[in-house]
C-alpha cells in the first residue's frame, strides 16, 4: 500500500473511532474531498454543521468557513487542519472603511458575503453566500444596500435587483478575477457542445459570456439536472473533479487555482484527526455578535438561483 493509502486508512479509522465529521469544500484537492463525509459549497457546509450529530468537526476549507461553522455551533469542537489557509478577500475589509460607508449611507443595511472574518460579520445586518445573495437582497425592505466585500458578486446582484441601489465595497477574489474573456472563448472553441456555468465572483464580461450563473454547488445541481453531457465551469479548477464525481459528466475549467484551498494536504488531515487540533477559537463575545447575521441568512434560506 502507498503512503497516501495508509494515511487515508488511518484517517478513516480515527474518524470512526472518535465519531468525527470531516467536511471539505468543493475546491479541496481530490484526495481530501474523497475522504470527507460532507462536501459542498460554503452555504451547504454551514447548514450541515448544524445538522451533523458529531461533536467534533474537522473542517477542510479556508478559515472563514471553519469559523462560520464554529460560530453556528459554539458547543462543538471545530478543527481546522491549516489555520493559515485563509481567503484573501476576507482580509480586504477594514473596519474604518466599512464604518465610513455606513456613515455615508445612513440607515442602509450591510449585507456581508460569508467570505469575511467574524469581525466584519459582527458589523453586518445579514450575511449571504453566492448561492443566495440575490434572494437575501430581495428579502430586505430597504432601497439602498451596502454590499461587502465582493464587488463582482455585488454587481451581479445589482443587475438582478435593479429596483435597489447597491453600494459596493472594493473587494474581489484574485482567483476568479484571473479568469478572462479569452479563457471563455478558448474553452468554448475547444468544447463547443459544453454548457458554460460561471461563478458570480467572475468579472461582469465573463459572466455575460456564460450561459448560467451559479455557486459551486449550484453548478453541480444544474449539471445533474441538465440534458447536456459536458460543462465549462468558470471557477476554481477542482470544481471540475467534484462535478464529474457527483454527476459522471465531464467538466472543463480554466487554469484557476486557489492556493489557500490547496494548503490542506492528506498529511495535515491525518495530523488533525490524530491530535484534534488546531481548533477554531474565535472571541466568545464576537461569536455571539457574528452569529446574528449568519442566522438571519439561514432563516431566509438557500436561493433558487444558487
Ligand atoms: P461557494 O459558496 O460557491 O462555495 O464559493 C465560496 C468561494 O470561496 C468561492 O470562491
Ligand atoms: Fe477566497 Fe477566491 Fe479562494 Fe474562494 S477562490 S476561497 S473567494 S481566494
Amino acid at each position: 500500500m502507498t503512503g497516501a493509502g495508509r494515511a487515508v486508512d488511518e484517517i478513516l479509522r480515527l474518524r470512526e473511532e472518535k465519531g468525527l465529521a470531516i467536511m471539505a469544500h468543493n475546491y479541496q484537492v481530490p484526495e481530501v474531498q474523497d475522504l470527507a463525509d460532507i462536501v459542498g459549497d460554503s452555504l451547504f457546509l454551514a447548514m450541515e454543521g448544524l445538522r451533523t450529530g458529531a461533536d467534533t468537526i474537522v473542517f477542510c476549507g479556508v478559515a472563514f468557513m471553519a469559523e462560520t461553522v464554529k460560530v453556528l455551533n459554539p458547543e462543538k469542537t471545530v478543527v481546522h487542519p491549516v489555520p493559515d489557509s485563509r481567503c484573501p478577500m476576507a482580509g480586504m475589509v477594514d473596519t474604518e472603511t466599512l464604518m465610513a460607508l455606513k456613515g455615508e449611507n445612513p440607515g442602509a443595511p450591510v449585507v456581508t458575503y460569508v467570505n469575511t472574518t467574524a469581525e466584519t460579520k459582527a458589523l453586518s445586518d445579514i450575511c449571504c453566500t453566492s448561492a443566495n445573495a440575490v434572494k437575501i437582497v430581495r428579502s430586505l425592505p430597504d432601497e439602498r444596500i451596502i454590499f461587502v466585500p465582493d464587488q463582482n458578486l455585488g454587481s451581479f446582484v445589482q443587475r438582478m435587483v435593479p429596483e435597489k441601489e447597491i453600494v459596493l465595497y472594493p473587494g474581489y477574489c484574485h482567483v476568479h478575477m484571473g479568469i478572462s474573456l479569452e479563457d471563455v472563448e478558448r474553452l468554448r472553441r475547444e468544447h463547443p457542445e459544453a454548457e458554460v456555468l460561471v461563478h458570480p465572483e467572475c468579472t461582469p464580461d465573463v459572466v455575460d459570456a456564460s450561459d448560467h450563473v451559479y455557486s459551486t454547488e449550484g453548478m453541480i445541481r444544474h449539471a445533474r439536472d441538465s440534458d447536456a453531457d459536458e460543462f465549462i465551469v468558470l471557477t476554481e479548477k477542482e470544481l471540475a473533479y467534484r462535478l464529474w464525481k457527483v454527476t459522471g459528466k465531464r467538466a472543463y475549467a480554466p487554469d484557476a487555482t486557489c492556493p489557500n484551498m490547496k494548503k490542506i494536504t492528506l498529511e495535515d488531515v491525518l495530523s488533525a484527526v490524530r491530535g484534534l487540533e488546531p481548533t477554531v477559537e474565535p472571541d466568545p463575545e464576537l461569536m455571539v455578535r457574528a452569529r446574528i447575521p449568519i442566522q438571519r441568512m439561514l432563516d431566509v434560506g438557500r436561493g433558487d438561483e444558487g
